[in-house]
């Protein structure tokens, strides 16, 4: 299991045990002790099982931008678990939520040591990229290969979007993220590209406040803006209706748009759209001419508390290869 930990002297005795036990990797005591001290202050996972610590990983802000991984170790009797991929993700996942958007790691260029190409080629499957090589950034004997990630790419963003439920700050989301955002959701393919999703962005106090106060119970009453999504449910050949998966498509773009630049939000549709049909009071409220349905709320804003990813089936259960 992957743990978030805080205390700072968790912290110390963790990354002490684990880096005591991988001196091919952490011989010099000296750097050892630096990466123990420093660790206490960084953003620390541990993978535990039982009683057993088996590795953990840190992070540190390099830049407003960048986070570094700072270091990370597994024992050796755990290696090839799949630990030292799932500390990653925990991190990569707690960066991204934190608006970061690259995360760059330092090891000693492949094909000096035997032991770092095993750590190169670990973190060139995780998706590192190779930025430069710096000959004399350590020593002559250890020139530093710097890897960096974008945490932008559509395939993270992806992986680290969740539906948010949680407070969002008074933060005003400006008009133009709110444009792109609407633009995401209308750039979505469509059946017979018939077009059937248009969006209506909330962003007025008062308009916001009177959408709000339909909402029982109530959900995203601190966003500071928010996406109205409607549907026209015309066929788009013969009597095929595409408008459900038009405005899904349209949505999960939008949701993307979302997470991509720093905000949250949730796919609130069965709330305003069961047997109490908030979804025809919001139509009312903003004037929503006859043909068109809400179907959907996505608010709008920055998230004020942390939150985590859902548990999902494992991917084997729900993915094969050819056949069944
Ligand atoms: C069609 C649809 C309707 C949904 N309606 C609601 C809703 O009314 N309220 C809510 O809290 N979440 C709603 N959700 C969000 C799901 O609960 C959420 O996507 C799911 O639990 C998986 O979590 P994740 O989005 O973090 O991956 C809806 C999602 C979809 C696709």
């Amino acid at each position: 299991m992957i743990r978030f930990i805080e205390d700072a002297d968790e912290r110390r005795k963790i990354s002490r045990s684990i880096l005591e036990s991988l001196t091919d990797w952490f011989e010099v005591e000296e750097s050892r002790e630096q990466y123990i001290k420093e660790s206490a202050d960084q953003p620390f996972w541990a993978s535990v099982d039982g009683d057993v610590y088996e590795g953990f990983l840190c992070l540190k802000e390099t830049g407003r931008t960048t986070m570094e991984l700072a270091v990370m170790g597994v024992r050796k009797e755990c290696h090839r678990k799949g630990i030292g991929r799932r500390l990653f993700a925990a991190a990569k996942d707690y960066a991204s939520m934190h608006g970061y958007e690259f995360i760059q790691v330092k090891t000693v260029k492949s094909g000096v040591y035997e032991d770092y190409d095993i750590t190169n080629r670990f973190y060139l499957s995780l998706g590192f990229r190779e930025l430069e090589v710096l000959a004399d950034y350590w020593d002559e004997a250890n020139p530093c290969q710097i890897y960096v990630m974008s945490l932008k790419s559509a395939i993270n963003t992806i992986a680290t979007r969740h539906s948010y439920r949680g407070l969002f700050s008074p933060e005003i989301v400006p008009e133009e993220d709110l444009t792109a955002i609407a633009r995401a959701g209308i750039d979505a393919p469509s059946g017979c590209n018939k077009q059937t999703t248009d969006v209506i962005i909330v962003n007025d106090p008062v308009v916001l406040s009177k959408v709000k106060a339909l909402l029982d119970p109530p959900v995203a009453q601190t966003a500071p803006a928010m996406i109205v999504v409607l549907t026209q449910r015309i066929n788009a050949y013969r009597d095929r209706c595409f408008a459900v998966q038009d405005y899904s498509a349209a949505i999960e773009n939008m949701l993307l748009a979302i997470v991509e630049l720093g905000y949250q939000s949730c796919w609130y549709e069965g709330h305003i759209t069961d047997e109490d049909r908030i979804c025809d009071k919001i139509a009312a409220v903003l004037d929503v001419p006859e043909g068109y349905d809400v179907v959907c709320i996505l608010p709008v804003g920055k998230a004020a508390e942390e939150f985590h990813a859902p548990s999902k089936k494992p991917f084997a259960q729900r993915v094969r290869f050819n056949h069944w």
